[in-house]
């Protein structure tokens, strides 16, 4: 496993572009699927879960193109339909491409990766789902089959949580589904409005996507066309985090602060500075020294505050003197990086899912894991703040969701690399 080693004590000071969204590619990237043309998807990040989707839609038949951050998925070669157990195990999101197949050709199956370090990340949600759509679910030899006995019909959806996959994975397969088909209780982060966006670019009309409650108006066939993703709101937090904690002022261009509500405020609350210079372009100033303040904060479906962020906020308020509390409500398993960042000499104490960070103390390098993508990036931004040099392993685990973090860091002053 590679490294990133990171001397902390730098400010940053520049200009950083955001790039476009892991969590809205890929879904989108299996939408693809439900075309019979070309989908071409533009502003696509060059990351490892990217090139995976790539592989599990090749192994499908889909044909795929990359020049730059532009794909060009053309579905008319698809004909298999299970999903390649070795890539659903590297990547949950492979889960995706179920709601096109199922739409598409009738059928899907997958092996169910089981859980990963933040949770058991079950897919009963995404699979009661297909069923009400008239598909037949059951196990084969170990693996999750859906079969749709025909066309799937349009029905009512009622999510007994509001998960972001499940959301997706239906809205896709509802797509093709003779008649209309409503999902209550739907996730509402803006991954779901740019899917929806696809679909109707495809030829879908899509209603209240960014409510609770979506309308999917079923069609005979969709088109292809093309599809810019959105920034990603999450790498912006992680961005803005990082000067937070190192110090210094960062402009953020290209991203969408208004895909961050309540984020901006806890900032503040804490005296960093955030300038909004207009809808895609942010400034973040650090104070140069911390008041003393305490703050709260619970992780919640969109739009509260995300659990993608949650690790990096934590690692941030090891620099704010006075208490922390944080609380993970989305995820059952997503604290560990605490104990990552406990050798960095942070006073964390974790209680299931709460953890209190007694903030203030200066961090000191160490030898640390990244146990997941999000924890991963909260490791570099502790390591930015911290004295002396941290050797943080896992390094392909972060770029999973973070293109070329190093060397973005370094052109804004830190003192990153990768080994
Ligand atoms: C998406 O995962 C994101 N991944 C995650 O980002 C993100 O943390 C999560 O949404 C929440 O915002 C992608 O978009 C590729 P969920 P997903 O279904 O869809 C439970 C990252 O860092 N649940 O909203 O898997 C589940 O166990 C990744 O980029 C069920 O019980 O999230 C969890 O506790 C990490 N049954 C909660 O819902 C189901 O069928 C939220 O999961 C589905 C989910």
């Amino acid at each position: 496993m590679g490294e990133f080693v990171v001397r902390g004590g730098r400010r940053l000071n520049g200009t950083v572009r955001i790039n476009g969204a892991k969590n809205a590619a890929l879904p989108i990237m299996a939408a693809a699927i439900l075309a019979d043309e070309p989908l071409v998807v533009t502003g696509v990040p060059d990351l490892r879960d990217v090139r995976v989707m790539q592989r599990v839609l090749e192994a499908l038949g889909v044909r795929v193109e990359r020049w730059g951050t532009t794909l060009r998925l053309d579905p008319r070669p698809l004909q298999g339909y299970a999903v390649p157990a070795e890539l659903m195990q590297e990547m949950r999101a492979s889960v995706f491409v179920m709601g096109p197949l199922l739409a598409r050709l009738g059928v899907a199956t997958i092996v169910q990766p089981g859980g990963c370090a933040i949770g058991d990340r079950p897919i009963d949600l995404h699979l009661k789902g297909f069923a009400a759509l008239g598909a037949e679910v059951r196990e084969v030899d170990g693996a999750t089959l859906v079969r749709a006995h025909g066309r799937l019909r349009g029905g009512e959806i009622h999510l007994s949580y509001p998960s972001v996959g499940a959301t997706e994975n239906l809205m896709m397969a509802a797509a093709l589904a003779q008649g209309e088909t409503r999902i209550r209780n739907a996730a509402m982060e803006p991954e779901i409005v740019d899917l929806a966006q696809c679909l109707e670019q495809m030829g879908c009309p899509v209603r209240g996507a960014g409510t609770r409650e979506i309308r999917i108006i079923g069609q005979d066939r969709l088109g292809g066309g093309e599809h810019p993703v959105i920034p990603d709101r999450i790498e912006t937090a992680t961005f803005a985090l990082a000067v937070a904690a190192a110090g210094g002022t960062l402009r953020l261009e290209h991203c969408l602060p208004a895909h961050l509500p309540g984020f901006w405020t806890k900032l503040e609350e804490v005296g960093v500075e955030v300038e909004e210079v207009d809808a895609e372009t942010v400034v973040v100033r650090a104070p140069d020294h911390y008041p003393a303040t305490g703050t709260a904060v619970a992780t919640h479906p969109y739009p509260g505050f995300a659990t993608d962020i949650q690790p990096q906020w934590m690692a941030f308020v090891t620099r704010v003197p006075g208490l922390h509390i944080i609380t993970e409500r989305v995820f059952e398993n997503r604290l560990g990086h605490a104990q990552e960042l406990r050798r960095m000499g942070a006073h964390i104490l974790v209680d299931q899912r709460t953890a209190v960070v007694r903030g203030g103390t200066p961090l000191h390098g160490a030898a640390v894991r990244a146990i997941d993508l999000r924890a991963g990036a909260a490791l570099v931004i502790a390591a930015l703040g911290a004295e002396g040099e941290t050797r943080i392993s896992g390094r392909e685990v972060i770029e999973r969701g973070y293109e070329r973090l190093d060397q973005r860091l370094g052109q804004v002053g830190a003192d990153i690399a990768a080994e």
